[in-house]
């Protein structure tokens, strides 16, 4: 059983679907005169925080973006530390995972990860798996672009087989193929430390979502950054393409010949 779940009022839409690019741990760090490795480890405790505040906020899905499959050109201790880290918070979070009610699931060429952090993390998942509470989506060794050419290489091969039939693929046939299909595209994506760029995370899903950039580096925040965000959002206006019935002029007022 989940918690009690409170909402709070935004003053607007809430957003069901979070996603974060968790950036600026190093910049943290060396700020501070200590090694690059001490802001992986402080940024730990923003993500036990944030989630945590998510589910009990009711937010039905949270999308982490703790590894790209382009960290993996780092240096080779850094590597090793943030698979380590990854290994010790996957055996530490379940308890308060489970207290939370919250659901894990992995997306990302896993296969890369080493399999001490890979069970670790497959055994947290199965022991959360029937949680009704929040879904908890950690993104390691993710590219968007490898999802795509995965889902690809995979459409490919079925279309050879004669099990899918190239003249029938549409956009939720090529979103079938992807890592997690069935979890709703993201609503609001918030990316720490001020870069603007979405460095690879989520291509697809993110083609509507509300973009949020705060100077504040991963490990400072917290909840109250959380909030603030959330309630940019909510005074967000999204159209995907449309207009609102207030903009749409009368009938009678604005034709096109007038116009033209
Ligand atoms: C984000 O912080 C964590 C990972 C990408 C693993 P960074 O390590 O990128 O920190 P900065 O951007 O160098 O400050
Ligand atoms: C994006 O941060 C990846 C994660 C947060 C896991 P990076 O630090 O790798 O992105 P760039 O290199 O600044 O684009
Ligand atoms: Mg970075």
């Amino acid at each position: 059983m989940s918690p009690t779940v409170q909402r709070p009022d935004l003053g607007g839409p809430f957003p069901e679907h979070i996603a974060i690019i968790m950036d600026g741990n190093g910049r943290w760090a060396t700020e501070r005169g200590m090694p690059r490795i001490f802001g992986h480890r402080e940024g730990v405790r923003s993500v036990r925080e944030v989630t945590t505040e998510c589910a009990r906020m009711g937010v039905k899905s949270l999308t982490l973006y703790a590894f790209s499959e382009e960290n993996w050109k780092r240096p080779g201790q850094e590597v090793t530390y943030l698979m380590r880290l990854l290994r010790v918070f996957m055996r530490r979070e379940r308890k308060t995972l489970m207290k939370n009610g919250v659901r894990l699931r992995c997306i990302g060429r896993l296969d890369r990860l080493p399999a001490a952090s890979l069970d670790a993390l497959r055994e947290t998942e199965a022991l959360t798996a029937d949680n009704d509470g929040m879904l908890l989506r950690l993104a390691l060794s993710y590219g968007s672009r490898a999802e795509m050419a995965d889902a690809v290489r995979r459409m490919a091969e079925e279309a050879r087989a004669g099990t899918l039939d190239p003249a029938s693929i549409d956009e939720e046939t090529l979103r079938a193929y992807l890592y997690d299909p069935t979890t709703p595209d993201p609503d609001l994506v918030i990316r720490t430390a001020g870069e603007m760029r979405v460095s690879n995370f989520l291509l697809w899903q993110l083609s509507y979502a509300e973009l949020y950039v705060t100077p504040f580096c991963w490990p400072d925040f917290r909840r109250d950054q959380l909030l603030g965000a959330m309630k940019e959002f909510a005074s967000r206006r999204r159209k995907f393409g449309g207009l609102e019935q207030e903009d749409i002029p009368a009938a009678s007022t604005e034709s096109v010949e007038e116009t033209t």
